[in-house]
């Protein structure tokens, strides 16, 4: 079976109580922690920065953060999140000026790299810097909010993303977000997901545990 991960979407989190979600869903066994930064800019939204990545670092989570940034300009974030803490850091390519050298920054600053591609949009700005993500990250849904429904359409992109990355032969994680729940989630992995991004469907529920175990039996089946 493949390595499958999933990771909560802390957009979806009580933010009063943030720490003690995040330790809440990590022990209820949730892999990743998924961090959505929006700027009210690039998507029309806003929510936390690097201080709250450092914040949770300090509370003492060890797991690793998947920072999304929905920011435009990207590199100006890329030192500041790395220093917080980031795990991952990933990028929508359609909000950097110079993808190559974005991806080379994160890298650089120590972090794994990732792009991330709306629903509309091609995985062109993939093919020639392979070498230098570790994540793509499928948008299933216009990024900006949680608790949005699964565009069906993603699921033929998964299935382009997942040869993509099968011949490159890298080690690349594909990622979906958006709309994700235990209902679809085997349907997501069957089409070639392997890192699961869920807000709403977990922080909506009151027992974390309960659909994680669920989401996890779904992909054993
Ligand atoms: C949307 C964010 C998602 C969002 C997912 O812009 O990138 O991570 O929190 O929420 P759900 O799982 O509720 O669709
Ligand atoms: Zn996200």
């Amino acid at each position: 079976m493949a390595d499958y991960q999933i990771a909560p979407s802390i957009l979806s989190a009580d933010f009063a109580r943030l720490g003690e979600e995040v330790d809440n869903v990590l022990a209820a066994g949730a892999d990743i922690v998924h961090f959505d930064v929006m700027d009210n800019h690039y998507v029309p939204n806003l929510t936390i920065g690097p201080m709250v990545c450092k914040a949770l670092r300090q509370h003492g989570v060890t797991a690793p953060i998947d920072v999304h940034l929905m920011v435009s300009p990207v590199d100006r974030m890329i030192g500041d999140f790395a220093e917080a803490g980031a795990t991952y850091i990933t990028f929508h390519p359609d909000a950097s000026t110079h993808v190559d050298r974005s991806l080379q920054m994160i890298r650089d600053a120590g972090c794994k790299s990732g792009l991330v591609f709306n629903p509309h949009l091609g995985l062109d700005a993939l093919k020639y810097v392979m070498d230098k993500v570790d994540m793509v990250l499928l948008m299933s849904v216009n990024p900006g909010f949680g608790g949005q429904s699964f565009i069906p359409g993603t699921l033929d992109k998964l299935r382009e993303a997942r040869a993509l990355i099968d011949a490159s032969g890298y080690d690349i994680r594909l990622e979906i977000d958006g709309g994700v729940s235990a209902k679809n989630i085997a349907e997501i992995a069957a089409a070639g997901a392997d890192t699961f991004v869920a807000g709403s469907a977990i922080f909506n529920q009151p027992d974390y545990a309960a659909v994680i175990a669920d989401m996890r039996e779904q992909l054993a089946s």
